[in-house]
């Protein structure tokens, strides 16, 4: 079946209370981004081209995360937390008598694949309804599968409603389920509160729709694409398993690392062929490395983006904006912000470039600091093709440094130069001859 024609709707309307958080629980991060677009992603790849999503009142921020998530994305609002159910059902008026097929997906399962969405699919060809289960290392806390003989499913029993014998089996529920939105939407008028937690369970409706004798299928998937994650732990275990999947990826596609599990990439992070990445690297958003780039260990990466070959690290930092050229080389304690950093130009030590253009073959010298903020404005520091900024020097923005011009040593530079020209912005040398020898005889304690 295709699933361009069936809508989902997206639960995200939980407090989230083991979270203890005062942020929307669908909104905490896996590799830098909110779990909701992940599961919002992974529907559109699975062509879920129209997405309904249910958010609680004091929800507003949520637009934003998900607002460069190709499609449709509505928003319903939940008024109370009544339940998943209920959730659905706050959905109703969104789906605008829309009668194809709607699949249910839950906004904290951040690893949801779009295979999974469509493996769920295929369970609707033999049946009414379709539940995605899976099996769990730990299947406490999720609702249970309860299957009768020919292997169709009788009724999902939350864990906390569970008797011990039912808690017993493993198959648990995903959050996950498709059904035809014009002749089973209705069924969701028949749930009860008649339960552990007092809610509306959207797990109930398995039940009713055997009671009125309709058929339906648990589909299962790997444990992994859909744990459920509920408090900062399951978080935390679900980036693990985000970072290996990134990582395993980034290596199918021809880079190099030594030590992946100390490598942290984000979900955006876009790694050329040839890539080496040494050990104890943290991608932030927005990274983008060139081919055959050398990273070396411990170097934080955010908003940066790394030409061909070039060379960072170790213990660098490149912030937003930077933009390093093919064949350039950061160095160690090298800070470098929003600055162009032209090809094969040297930043090999202690440096912090902020608010900066750089030329091609520049060499900037350990110590060189550009003075970019007044604190009240950023100003630019330009530097033409070729030059060479000597050790130490301050260069005061705004400044700009000619072509091949040369800068002295531990200058601070407040004008701009000339082309080809030397500056020499520091107290002349000054030597007397004889002075030490003069001074100690003068001061020193005669040997006894
Ligand atoms: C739920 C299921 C459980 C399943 C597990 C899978 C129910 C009753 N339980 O439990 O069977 O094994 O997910 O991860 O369905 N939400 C709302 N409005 C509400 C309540 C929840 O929008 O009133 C949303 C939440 O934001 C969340 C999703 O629904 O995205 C699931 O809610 P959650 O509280 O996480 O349910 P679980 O206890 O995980
Ligand atoms: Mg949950």
């Amino acid at each position: 079946m295709t699933l361009s024609d069936s809508i989902a709707i997206v639960l995200a309307a939980g407090m989230g209370t083991r979270m203890k958080s005062s942020r929307p629980k669908v909104m905490h991060e896996v590799a830098h981004r909110p779990m909701l677009a992940h599961v919002l992603r992974a529907a559109h790849q699975a062509g879920l081209s129209r997405r309904i999503v249910v958010i609680g009142l004091d929800m507003d921020e949520v637009g934003e995360a998900v607002g460069d998530i190709p499609g449709e994305t509505s928003f319903a609002i939940q008024t109370e937390r009544r339940g998943t159910g209920h959730a659905v059902m706050a959905a109703r008026q969104a789906l605008d008598g829309h009668r194809g097929t709607v699949f249910i997906l839950f906004g904290d399962t951040p690893l949801l694949r779009a295979e999974t969405i469509t493996a769920m699919a295929s369970g609707l060809s033999g049946a009414d309804i379709s539940v995605l289960g899976f099996r769990p290392l730990d299947p406490s806390g999720y609702g249970r599968l309860l299957l009768d003989a020919d292997g169709g499913l009788e009724a999902i029993v939350e864990h906390k409603d569970a008797t011990e014998h039912q808690r017993r089996t493993d198959f648990c529920w995903s959050g996950l389920m498709a059904f035809s939105a014009a002749r089973h939407l209705d069924l969701l008028d028949r749930l009860t509160t008649d339960n552990a937690q007092g809610e509306y369970y959207l797990t109930a409706i398995v039940e009713i729709a055997r009671k009125t004798g309709l058929r339906v299928a648990a589909v299962e998937c790997d444990a992994e694409d859909v744990m459920g994650v509920n408090s900062r732990a399951e978080l935390a275990k679900a980036e693990a398993l985000m970072q290996d999947r990134l990582r395993v990826r980034a290596m199918a596609a021809g880079v190099t690392m030594a030590d992946p599990a100390s490598v942290y990439l984000a979900h955006d992070t876009e790694l050329g062929a040839d890539v080496v990445l040494e050990p104890g690297i943290v991608f932030g958003p927005g990274v983008t490395v060139g081919e055959g780039a050398h990273i070396r260990a411990f170097s934080h990466l955010e908003g940066a983006r790394i030409g061909a070959g070039a060379a960072v690290g170790p213990y660098a930092r490149l912030r937003p904006g930077a933009n390093i050229g093919a064949g350039a080389k950061i160095g160690n304690f090298v800070e470098v912000k929003k600055s162009d950093i032209g090809a094969n130009a040297k930043v090999s030590h202690l440096s912090y470039i902020g608010d900066a253009e750089i030329g091609a073959r520049a060499n900037i010298g350990a110590g060189t600091i550009t003075c970019n903020y007044d604190g009240f404005n950023k100003w630019r520091t330009v530097i033409g093709e070729g030059a060479f900024i000597g050790s130490n020097s301050a260069l005061v923005a705004p400044v700009r440094i000619g072509r091949s011009a040369f800068v002295a040593s531990g200058s601070v530079v407040t004008a701009d130069v000339e082309d080809d020209a030397l500056v020499l912005g520091r107290a002349r040398q000054e030597v007397k001859l004889g002075w030490a020898a003069r001074f100690r005889a003068k001061f020193a304690k005669p040997e006894r």
